[in-house]
Order: C-alpha cells, then sequence, then structure tokens
C-alpha cells in the first residue's frame, strides 16, 4: 500500500546566518527551514544564541552573512516593519503587548497596516483563542501570563503571516498554562501558519514541534524529527534529561 506524502513547501529558510551585537558573531552560519502548517522548534541551552537568532532573522540586529528566504525570496536584512508586510510576525519574549490598552486595541494595533477587514480578523482570531473573546474589554495588564501569551501571538496573527517566530511564548507559565499554550500553538500551525518556536522546555517543545534544531553556542549542533530527538541519547544526556 502506498500513500502518497506531499512535502508542505519551505516558507522560511534561513541559510549560514551570522550576527551578533559587534563584536564577534553569537550565532555562526546557522540554517533552518520552516515548513508551511509545520512547528520547527530551536532548543538549547541558555545564553546559545536563540533569542539572537530569531532578531537576526526579523531585521532587529544586521546580518553580517548568510540569507532569509521568505516564500523564496530574500528578506536578509530587511527593516523588521517591511518583514512584516513579507508575513512574516515575530512575538518577542517580553514586551509583545500593550499592558494599559484593552484586548480589543492590542489587536488592532497588531492589525494597524490592515487597509480592511480589521474587525473581521478580530472575530477569527476569537474563533481560534476562544479565551481571548471574553476579555476583548479588559486591558491587557489585567490578563494572566497564559492569556497574555495567547494574546502576544494573536496579535501577531492580525496581519495573516506565512510565518511567525515565538521567543519562549511559555516562559514562566504553569505547566497546566504550558500544555494550553502548546495546543494553541498546533491550532495556529493547523491554519497553515509555518511556526519557529523557540522554547526553554526542551521536552515539551519536542513533544509538539514537527521538527526540532538544537543550538549549541550560536551553531548548529544537530536536527531532526523532534519525535527522534526526545529519544536522541546526546539531547536527553544534555537538556532533557533532568526536565519535567
Ligand atoms: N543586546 C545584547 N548585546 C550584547 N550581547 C548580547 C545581547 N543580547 C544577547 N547577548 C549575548 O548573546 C549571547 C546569546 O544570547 P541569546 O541569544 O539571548 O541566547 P538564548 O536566547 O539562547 O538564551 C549571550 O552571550 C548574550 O550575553
Ligand atoms: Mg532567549
Amino acid at each position: 500500500m502506498s500513500e502518497t506524502l506531499v512535502d508542505p513547501p519551505t516558507v522560511l529558510r534561513v541559510a549560514g546566518l551570522s550576527a551578533g551585537y559587534g563584536g564577534p558573531p553569537i550565532i555562526d552560519g546557522v540554517s533552518l527551514e520552516v515548513k508551511k502548517g509545520k512547528i520547527a522548534a530551536i532548543v538549547g541551552p541558555n545564553g546559545a544564541g536563540k533569542s539572537t537568532l530569531l532578531k537576526a532573522i526579523m531585521g532587529v540586529i544586521k546580518v553580517s552573512s548568510g540569507h532569509v528566504l521568505l516564500l523564496d525570496k530574500d528578506c536578509t536584512n530587511m527593516a523588521p516593519e517591511k518583514l512584516v508586510q513579507h508575513k512574516l510576525a515575530y512575538v518577542p519574549q517580553v514586551a509583545n503587548t500593550f499592558p494599559d490598552l484593552t484586548v480589543r486595541e492590542n489587536l488592532e494595533m497588531g492589525g494597524y497596516i490592515r487597509r480592511h477587514g480589521v474587525h473581521e480578523r478580530i472575530e477569527e482570531l476569537c474563533e481560534l483563542f476562544p479565551d481571548l473573546r471574553k476579555s476583548l474589554r479588559r486591558k491587557a495588564g489585567a490578563l494572566s501570563g497564559g492569556q497574555r501569551s495567547m494574546l502576544a501571538m494573536a496579535r501577531g496573527l492580525m496581519l495573516d503571516p506565512e510565518v511567525m517566530l515565538l521567543d519562549e511564548p511559555s516562559a514562566g507559565l504553569s505547566p497546566l498554562f504550558q500544555k494550553a499554550l502548546w495546543e494553541q500553538i498546533e491550532a495556529v500551525a493547523a491554519t497553515g501558519v509555518g511556526i519557529c518556536v523557540v522554547e526553554q522546555n526542551t521536552r515539551r517543545s519536542l513533544r509538539h514541534a514537527d521538527w526540532g534544531y538544537v543550538l549549541v553556542l550560536g551553531k548548529n549542533r544537530l536536527d531532526g524529527p523532534a519525535h527522534e530527538l526526545l529519544h536522541d541519547q546526546e539531547v536527553i544526556d544534555l537538556y532533557v534529561g533532568r526536565m519535567s
């Protein structure tokens, strides 16, 4: 019996990327791929350069060599505000919502360059994030950590991105909220968005991701199907063994 397996298209391709903060490169020749509707998880020890990698992809810091291709278009060193027009969304780890604005206002801000359809998009996102609908009039600062993470993701989705970069979305959340958040990330991927997520909880992120990349000292260490990495002895010894 043969089953036709169609490989989804690559929506983000990072090739040999190097970048830093003016001194020696912090990330050094990093490559990865994100496929449509799939979750790529970047794991690795603290200080490995995971956040730096996302900032380099997003044009927040300058890339010194290598390429960022979005839907096969070269977007290396493009300004963040242009990248959002090329369907890339970035949810940084901190300061990703406006605490004094309501949930609805935060979503409207996320859709600021939309010509039309802001209201309709908020409706769609409330379907995808049921928890947000009942909080639309609340200030973002009054939400729980888990709800704020969901809002940050929903804001990033206001411009219908093809690719979303998430930096430690479940940091600081209780295990129950982490689980809910990961289910939400899977639901977003199921709508066709390619997701590149950096996480501190190696075991949980590899459990939910399709592909995993282990980053050590700013370089690719190994990568593969996330479920296989979860059982890889080196990964277990280094990062998974003692985690919940
Ligand atoms: N704004 C910055 N200026 C200078 N060095 C930085 C800055 N941010 C991070 N670094 C350095 O880059 C390295 C990688 O940091 P980071 O990308 O935040 O790692 P991770 O997200 O994997 O924990 C660390 O050595 C850190 O000290
Ligand atoms: Mg980080």
